[in-house]
């Protein structure tokens, strides 16, 4: 997948569910030498396990590649990475996503699937988060399951969509 960000940036609404408890506990301890493994720490005992989504905002959140998050992790055999979900949700929120109406797909996705943005279904089936851009700003609103780019989805193909995964 090509990659141009030149025309997205992020105006996504406030923080919720995991996006936001995430982001409290790294406000808490990014200034702390030992801040990462706080967070980890953190992450693990509130929310049980560590998605790709939320290895992502933590590494953000101390400017560091996701590989430098998972490498402490691996560090630490009591924090576990969470396995991949078999379908990947990614729901671009970048701006023109966003201005053609991405915010209501991840609610219905939301919805649908009965979890936030960063959670994985107990089945391992699917995972919902959220991404900036993905590059195909020009099919906007897109979603992408593993690597596939749904163009210009409308909020009401989203139970369709989501029963060709089945
Ligand atoms: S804003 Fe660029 S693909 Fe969504």
């Amino acid at each position: 997948m090509q990659e141009n960000r030149s025309n997205c940036g992020d105006i996504a609404g406030p923080l919720n569910g995991i996006e936001g408890t995430v982001e409290k506990i790294i406000n808490k301890h990014k200034d702390k030498s030992d801040g990462l493994y706080l967070v980890l720490q953190d992450v693990q005992d509130q929310l049980g396990t560590m998605s790709e989504a939320v290895v992502h905002q933590i590494a953000d959140g101390f400017g560091l590649q996701p590989n430098d998050v998972l490498g402490m992790i691996s560090y630490f055999p009591l924090i576990k990475p969470a396995p991949p979900a078999k379908y990947k949700i990614s729901v671009c929120l970048g701006t023109n996503c966003y201005l053609h109406g991405s915010a209501q797909l991840l609610e219905r996705l939301s919805r649908e699937l009965t979890l936030e943005p960063g959670e994985t279904s107990p089945d391992g089936k699917f995972s919902l988060e959220v991404v900036r851009c993905l590059g195909s700003c020009a099919l906007s609103p897109v979603i992408m399951i593993n690597d596939v780019i749904y163009p210009q989805v409308e909020s009401d193909k989203i139970a369709e969509i989501i029963n060709s995964c089945k």
